[in-house]
């Protein structure tokens, strides 16, 4: 049981690749993607108090839910239902990327609140406790409870740790229109896709970028049709002076842009100037 209050980054997850190798019975699609996390994203602020609520802040705070339709109360409450106890907690999200992305926002939220609940609540519930409760809550919600650079395969549940990624600049850009996860899986047609075989993130950039190069995200194509603003964004993102790849994270419309430095993808950054864009440089966590 902790007394004070917790406060965590709650990153953007980004998938560098996303094959699409299959579907379940079902209707969940079975992938393979390489899925890393930025030094950026949203906070979660947990403190000790006799009621379970939620505040939500920040840039992006418009429009995201306070009550049970918000990730991170349900996944208070899928904690409290665990353990059988009825806990209270104020929780403060400060939303700093944008919803619907493509980044895994809502589900990188209830990952960390999940790990923070369970140490102000002295819960001492196993990551393995935490990703059998959190898969209920979504198909991202283990790798997002992991945090570290994986492959993910399955429905998402199946993680393996990638060895220790080299230094990278990111840029993620979203053109301000929300996608929705179901309707981008829906529109998606055509064969799957071989899952890649062993994956090595190599010793430098330029390794890392060469070898994502033959393993693009499956479901651009789906994406586009649904948010046709992901089409410009992608051709910005490729023009960049000395972007190694761009491609589009998760089922969009955030898409990414990989640099040798993290001093590159800010300079890209400052290139950038287009209304109603959400544009951010940064790092890997490693
Ligand atoms: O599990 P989550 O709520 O994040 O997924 C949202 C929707 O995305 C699902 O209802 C499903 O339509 C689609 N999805 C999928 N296969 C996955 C993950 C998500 O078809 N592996």
């Amino acid at each position: 049981m902790v007394q004070g209050e917790l406060s965590a980054l709650a990153p953007a997850k980004v998938n560098l690749s996303l094959r699409i190798t299959g579907k379940r019975a079902d209707g969940y699609h079975l992938l393979d993607s390489v899925t890393v996390f930025t030094d950026f994203g949203d906070r979660i602020t947990v403190a000790p108090s006799d009621q379970r609520t939620l505040t939500v802040e920040g840039p992006f705070a418009a429009g995201i839910p306070t009550d049970e339709g918000n990730l991170v109360l349900k996944a208070a409450n899928a904690l409290c239902r665990e353990t059988g106890q009825d806990l209270g907690a104020r929780i403060t999200l400060t939303k700093s990327l944008p919803a619907a992305g493509g980044i895994g926002g809502g589900s990188s939220d209830a990952a960390v609140t999940m790990h923070m609940l369970n140490c102000l609540w002295g819960l001492g519930l196993s990551a393995q406790d935490l990703a059998r409760i959190g898969v209920a809550l979504g198909a991202d919600m283990p790798v997002c409870l992991h945090g570290r650079p994986c492959r993910m395969q399955g429905i998402g549940e199946d993680l393996t740790d990638l060895p220790p990624l080299p230094p990278i600049g990111i840029l993620l850009a979203n053109p301000g229109e929300a996608c929705e996860t179901p309707a981008v899986f829906k529109a998606r047609t055509g064969p799957f896709s071989p899952g890649f075989p062993d994956f090595a993130p190599g010793q430098s950039a330029q390794d890392l970028a060469e070898a994502l190069a033959d393993h693009p995200n499956d479901l651009t194509p789906a994406a586009q049709s649904v948010c046709p603003a992901i089409g410009p964004l992608l051709a910005t993102l490729d023009t960049l002076p000395g972007r190694l790849i761009a491609r589009m994270s998760g089922s969009g419309a955030t898409c990414f842009a990989l640099f040798e430095t993290v001093a590159a993808a800010q300079e890209a950054q400052r290139s950038i100037n287009q209304p109603g864009w959400w544009v951010q440089a940064g790092g890997l966590l490693r």
